[in-house]
């Protein structure tokens, strides 16, 4: 392994206009804090680093439509998601946020610096403007047709759909999002960072320079981007939420949010460090310390170039390492999604299961969106769980603690001469370590979790094997060394487990009552766990996770997706305007279903004999393919009795009964619903 190192990790900064789900955990903040607890535990210096990102655009929609100011918005969120991380066990050294007075400053000065130093282009330029809301409209307040793609929803800086990097003026049909107006062109001046005269320090440091050790999903990304040619880009928005553009004839101008973020993680940085004690400068700009940012695919720009030219143009920053970026998470088979409450909110899981973090830690690595976009579902969660979790890492631990206890007071047995398959198997022990270090180096944490699993594989098939509770009738010395060995395997997975499992790790350092041995030490420490020493008593790890535990998710989702089916239905537009006279030409009355009938050879028809209070009378109506006859019998309904008769079948129908339709297409009729109303009763 290799000599300590310093280490600046970054997890994105979440938007705080909604709480967190498994989408960001298995993205980002699960594979990070892997990553940082790996780099810890194994003898480094690290600082991990996250925070909320304040100054998106939808925050400000979002208060809009909650009729909130945005600061209500951003203490709310920041609050819930901050402790979603906390729950979990993300061990972030700080999270920050970026409506912090230290945030604030970070980025002017940076800005500043730039500015200064002549690295921005100013210009005026045609921008889009919604003459209604009275706003310029850059980014997601602006939809449109993509200019690469067709897509028709793609936003005034981003195509979702084929992940191109979009100026607003670039949409084809641009719509406002805040008003529906189609926007009209208006001047105004901006600052652009000019991308374009970075292009041979893209093409030296990432397409020459990380063509091996980047993933190939962020280097194609990046590749594609640059061989398109880069343009300016704007970093100043004509908003009022944001970041003072800190300079002279900027009035009412605001830090494009994409600017202001990732310099979040410097001040975050810097926040952690004043409260350490600490120096942040060698955290960014030492060239010895490994900068890496872990993020979603759909910040890979942001990352890899616009960041990167903004610390190359400040001049005085380091560049990333890595920026290991995940596909996407679906869900159930759908994409994750905030605005639709497609998602599995961590709050709401951990009502539902609590305890269970680390089952969600290990499902969502097992199953990362590393290479390609994956699909979450709870069969596989619970498969995860019943099958591995509980039945090999459970059920070795509680065989280990619960015989060590019941054979030895729990104390670990001093073992005798090591048989080959003894040593066999410490030897295979001993090099995990490595193993895993190697896969969690080269950020394949599914891989890395597979492996910590086979450990603990390890133990199980050794124990099932050598059968010390059949063994300890016949051969008590060799019982001992048994038991021995599978200790000296329990006391290494309390060590491994910690990057993935936090919580059972703990739990298991606990039963073992020791402190860990080191990572490092595994592969060369003659003793992992001493004989003579004192164990607890065992804690249930992993419970099963049941059928109907899947089944409440898998209906909730469902009640999901009949909401969104309700909420999405189209609304038939109003018709024109109806006179007084019109309306009172309507003769509507209360009516009672005496009779009901199908209509021979006809599928869509009943006959039914009304009770107008007038008369009784004859209504066809094609209501038969929702109604039985018998089920409407004695219904009260609403009729229009003046409508000119007509014939149907043959059948004369004399009114019409009005009914209405569910978002799912059932019909129901539209009936006063009030025992006291009778039949003839005038509706007005
Ligand atoms: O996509 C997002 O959720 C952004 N809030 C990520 C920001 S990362 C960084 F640059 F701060
Ligand atoms: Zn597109």
């Amino acid at each position: 392994m290799s000599t300590p190192k310093r280490y600046t990790i970054t997890a994105a900064l979440p938007y705080t206009n909604g709480p967190i789900h498994i989408g960001h955990l298995a993205g980002v903040y699960v594979p990070a804090d892997i990553y940082s607890r790996f780099m810890r535990i194994t003898g480094n210096d690290v600082a991990y680093i996250c925070g909320s990102d304040e100054h998106g655009a939808a925050i400000p929609m979002r208060a809009k439509k909650e009729g909130v100011s945005p600061q209500v918005i951003i203490d709310k969120y920041h609050k819930i998601i901050k402790q979603s991380f906390a729950d979990f066990g993300i061990s972030f050294d700080n999270y920050s946020r970026t409506s912090s007075a230290i945030h604030h400053e970070t980025a002017s000065e940076f800005f500043k610096k730039m500015y200064e130093d002549g690295k921005f282009i100013e210009e005026v330029t045609e921008q889009l403007y919604d003459d209604e809301a009275k706003q310029f409209l850059a980014d997601r307040f602006v939809t449109g047709t993509c200019p690469k793609c067709a897509h028709e929803e793609a936003y005034g800086d981003q195509c979702e759909k084929c992940g191109s990097s979009l100026n607003a003026t670039d949409l084809i049909n641009p719509i406002s999002t805040i008003s529906g107006a189609v926007p009209t062109l208006k001047q105004t001046k901006h600052w652009f960072l000019p991308l374009d005269q970075y292009e041979d320090f893209m093409k030296e440091w990432v397409i020459e320079g990380h063509k091996k050790d980047w993933k190939p999903n962020v280097y194609g990304q990046v590749k594609s981007w640059v061989d398109e040619g880069l343009r300016p880009r704007a970093v100043t928005r004509d908003l009022d939420w944001g970041i003072p553009v800190p300079v002279d004839g900027a009035e009412g101008k605001v830090l494009y949010v994409w600017f202001d973020a990732p310099v979040g993680y410097i001040s975050s940085t810097k926040e952690w460090a004043a409260r350490e004690g600490k120096d942040w400068e060698p955290y960014w700009k030492d060239k010895d310390t490994k900068l890496v940012h872990f993020i979603g695919k759909d910040n890979i720009v942001f990352h890899c170039i616009i960041f990167p030219s903004m610390l190359k143009a400040e001049g005085s920053y380091i560049l990333p390492e890595n920026v290991p970026a995940n596909e996407f998470l679906n869900l159930e088979g759908n994409k994750l999604s905030t605005s639709k409450n497609w998602a599995v909110w961590l709050h709401e899981y951990l009502e539902e299961f609590p305890g269970k973090q680390d089952v969600l830690r290990y499902a969502l690595t097992a199953n990362a969106p590393e290479s390609k976009d994956n699909d979450f579902t709870w069969k596989d969660f619970q498969a995860r769980n019943n099958n591995e979790l509980v039945a090999i890492f459970g059920n070795f631990i509680n065989r280990v603690i619960v015989l060590t206890n019941k054979y030895y007071n729990g104390i670990v047995p001093t073992p005798s001469a090591l048989s080959d398959v003894d040593t066999q198997t410490l030897t295979e022990l001993r090099a995990y370590p490595a193993v895993i270090a190697s896969s969690i180096e080269r950020y394949r944490f599914r891989e890395a979790s597979q492996e910590l699993m086979n450990v603990a594989r390890l133990g199980n098939k050794y124990l099932a094997d050598e059968e010390p509770w059949k063994l300890i009738k016949t051969d008590e010395e060799r019982t001992r060394t048994v038991m021995y060995v599978a200790l000296q395997i329990a006391s290494t997975l309390a060590t491994l487990a910690e990057p993935f499992l936090p919580f059972t790790s703990a739990k298991l350092t606990t039963m073992l009552n020791h402190t860990p041995i080191a990572w490092n030490a595994i592969a060369t420490e003659e003793t992992l766990l001493a004989a003579g020493h004192q164990i607890e008593k065992a804690q249930l790890l992993f419970d099963k996770v049941e059928d109907a535990d899947v089944q409440k998710q898998l209906d909730k989702l469902e009640a999901t997706k009949k909401a969104n089916e309700i909420a999405n239905k189209t609304v038939e537009p109003q018709k024109e305007t109806a006179t007084f006279d019109d309306f009172t030409k309507l003769d509507l009355r209360v009516g009672t279903i005496i009779e009901a009938e199908k209509m021979p050879k006809a599928k869509k028809l009943l006959v039914l004999k009304v009770d107008t209070g007038i008369n009784v009378r004859t209504i066809v109506s094609g209501i038969a393919e929702h109604f039985s006859p018998e089920e409407i019998l004695g219904k009260k309904v609403t009729v229009l009795v003046n409508l000119a008769p007509r014939k149907l079948r043959g059948v004369e129908s004399e009114g019409m009964i009005l009914m209405t339709e569910t978002p799912d297409g059932s019909l129901v009729f539209v009936n006063p619903d009030d025992a006291t109303v009778t039949s003839g009763a005038t509706i007005n």
